[in-house]
């Protein structure tokens, strides 16, 4: 689809066909960006740091009514717990399947033509920024069965990666600017969910259940719940492992 944002001319690929078209087969053209992103750099110390602080604060909140959003911005790293070692590929499973269905950026970065080219016939002029919706290819029933609800064991089932070579699963991207955070971020989201599963058993209060639970998003540059969900926390180690160094 060729929209116009004002005079910039701009390309949304919808379908794993247009997404391997622009970020593989002509990657080389669409690889630069209208804007430019900075290259990040992490510390293992900082990390490490981070996980003792993120645990201790839940336990300190244990029992009261608390924003965990406002704790999760301090991440945390470090060796992967007994419980997501024992679920380890079930879990992957479920980390699949939610960036499936949630994935971070509804669409990729923009993408933007450094030269003039054809793409499947189409001329396409140099500076047309290209969206590829990896949300809607994500829910696509042409590439995934029952693509509305929330199966893990599909990832069970297939060998499906995330790395940006399958073109209708591609939450990092995919080609010469697909996010340099992959790995990190990957190990991020793994050891924060297994200190928290590992750490605390999570409870709905009393008249609430799984399937009251909203997972609406709100839709931007990224995405993100839009109705709180309440939990309560039980700590379920000794208190000596919650204390930060
Ligand atoms: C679950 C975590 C993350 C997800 C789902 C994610 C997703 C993405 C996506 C979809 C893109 C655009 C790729 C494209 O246009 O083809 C991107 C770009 C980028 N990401 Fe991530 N990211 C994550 C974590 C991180 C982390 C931890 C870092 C840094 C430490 C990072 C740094 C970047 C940078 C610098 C870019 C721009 C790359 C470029 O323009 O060449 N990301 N990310």
């Amino acid at each position: 689809m060729l929209l116009k944002f004002g005079s910039r001319p701009v390309l949304v690929a919808s379908s794993a066909e247009m997404a391997k078209q622009f970020l593989k087969i002509h990657d080389a053209n669409f690889a630069s960006r209208p804007l430019l992103a900075e290259r990040l750099d992490s510390f293992e110390y900082i990390r490490v740091e981070e996980r003792q602080t993120f645990i201790s604060q839940l336990n300190s909140l244990a029992g009261k009514p608390f924003f965990l959003k406002d704790h999760l911005s301090r991440f945390s790293l470090c060796s992967m717990t007994r419980m997501v070692l024992s679920n380890k590929y079930f879990g992957e499973a479920i980390l699949k399947e939610t960036l499936r269905l949630h994935p971070l950026g509804t669409m990729l970065a923009p993408h933007c033509a450094i030269e003039d080219c054809n793409v499947v016939g189409y001329d396409v002029e140099k500076g047309t920024t290209v969206l590829v919706n990896v949300w809607t290819i994500g829910r696509d029933p042409k590439y995934w069965d029952r693509a509305e609800e929330f199966l893990p064991e599909r990832f069970l089932e297939k060998d499906i990666d995330m790395d940006g070579h399958n073109f209708s699963f591609f939450p990092f991207g995919s080609g010469r600017r697909r996010c340099p955070g992959y790995s990190l971020g990957l190990k991020v989201i793994r050891a924060t969910l297994a200190n928290m599963l590992h750490g605390f058993i999570w409870i709905l209060p009393q008249g609430m259940y799984t399937e009251s639970i909203s997972v609406e998003e709100h839709y931007g540059l990224t995405t993100y719940p839009k109705f709180h969900v309440h939990v309560i926390l039980e700590p379920r180690l000794s208190s000596h492992l919650y204390s930060p160094k």
